[in-house]
């Protein structure tokens, strides 16, 4: 029997997490299981965890409104340091590159934990691109004793960066395990306001932004951007689900509200969010996981960033990295709204990030290595 501690903090952490809880699930006579939340995000990751079913064993609710990256941390450390001593982990599970993974691996070590990182090995190798997401992810990595990498690339990363080959598993991302699973689920769209929108005819464009190195001026540019877009295409409709963060809405709200074919709305569940993927004709966004998820649903997407750690869908063609300069989205966009073969192009499904088993081989390389039968 061995004891696993699961750490999430924010929306992505928990549905990429999601998957790993349900496999060690079941098998209670093996793991004991440890669901920790930070709560860094409070509503966005409470709507996750009621869709998967989770309930946590302990939720420290750090979160603040407009918390710093510093406030995060102090309180993160310190209401962990009880939980990581009572409950003694044999491993800790984190995910990807937010400030809650980074926090809960450092708090691992402290305990002499073992560290176990989904997501792991992606880079731009550029310090503050993503900010702080490329530090937060580089600093888990050198905690990390198993390193579960989603593609080849990343775990090429890793092997680059000298870490032992034997700690690195190769597993698929995690997030199209939970896709897959909620994907061909039937879903009528509960909120009217975005049934009656989506029901009138016309090309439906998904837009989310959040990033922190887009915060404010490069972020008006995106929505002058939609604005433009919408206003050039009589029948394009954009639906914004916006960011609870307040530092997003007091960009968004004041830049695009009271357009007749653009809706913003509190971000959706995941059930409706995913069903809002596979209604829209195009996605433009700055999101992580977003990104993964558009290839694996045959949707063309442009990233509203300058780099990106997730390489693999630009490769295969279902992805185009823009960035944020209004005139750049409005013609890569505008070229897909006009050119049949091109859009057709780009939206040939891929599955570039995994093929729906990575929980499950996450779940074996943890059993492996603690010898678990
Ligand atoms: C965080 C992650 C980022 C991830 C993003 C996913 C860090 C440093 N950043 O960024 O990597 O891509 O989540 O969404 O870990 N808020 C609410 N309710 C919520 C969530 C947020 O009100 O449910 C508001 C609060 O005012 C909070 C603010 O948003 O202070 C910012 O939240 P925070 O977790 O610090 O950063 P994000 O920008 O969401
Ligand atoms: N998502 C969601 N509702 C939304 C926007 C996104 O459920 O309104 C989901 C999306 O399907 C993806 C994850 O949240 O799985 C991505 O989270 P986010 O964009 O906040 O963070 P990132 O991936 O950039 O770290």
């Amino acid at each position: 029997m061995i004891t696993v501690m699961t750490v999430c903090g924010t929306r992505p952490d928990a549905i990429k997490m999601a998957p790993v809880i349900l496999e060690m699930q079941r098998h209670p006579e093996r793991v004991h299981l440890v669901n920790v939340v930070t709560g860094q995000h409070r509503q966005m990751l409470d709507q996750v965890l009621s869709v998967f079913g989770l309930e946590p064993d302990y939720d420290l609710n750090i979160m603040q409104d407009r918390q710093s990256l510093t406030q995060v941390a102090l309180r993160a450390l310190e209401r962990l340091e009880p939980v990581m001593a009572e409950t003694k982990p044999d491993i800790v599970m984190v995910q990807g590159d937010t400030a809650t993974t980074f926090l809960a691996s450092l708090s691992a070590f402290y305990h002499k934990c073992s560290v176990g990182h989904l997501e792991a090995g992606l880079r731009t190798y550029q310090k503050y691109d993503p900010f702080p997401e490329e530090m937060m992810r580089r600093l888990t990595s050198a905690l990390t004793d198993l390193h579960f990498a989603p593609t080849g690339a990343a775990r090429d990363n890793l092997l680059k960066e000298g870490f032992a080959p034997e700690r690195i598993y190769l597993t698929g991302n995690t997030v199209i395990d939970a896709l897959l699973s909620v994907a061909d689920r039937p879903y009528t769209f509960e909120d009217g306001r975005l049934a009656s929108f989506l029901a009138e005819p016309g090309r439906m464009i998904l837009v989310t932004a959040h990033r922190r190195e887009n915060w404010g001026d490069r972020m008006a540019s995106v929505c002058k951007a939609v604005r433009a877009l919408v206003d050039r295409y009589d029948d394009a409709r954009a639906v914004f689900p916006v960011h609870l963060n307040p530092v997003v809405r007091e960009v968004v709200f004041p830049a695009l509200e009271g357009h007749d074919r653009i809706l913003l709305i509190d971000p959706p569940d995941y059930l409706p969010f995913v069903n809002l993927m596979k209604s829209a004709h195009l996605i433009l966004t700055d999101s992580g996981g977003v990104q993964e998820e558009a290839p694996a649903l045959g949707k063309p997407v442009l990233v509203l960033r300058q780099t990106t750690e997730r390489p693999e869908a630009v490769t295969a063609g279902c992805a185009l990295l823009v960035g944020t300069d209004e005139k750049r989205i409005l013609s890569e966009a505008s070229r897909l709204m006009d050119d049949e073969a091109a859009y057709r192009a780009m939206s040939q499904s891929a599955n570039p990030y995994g093929d729906g088993q990575a929980a499950r081989r996450i779940r074996e390389a943890v059993f492996e290595h603690f010898e678990v039968s």
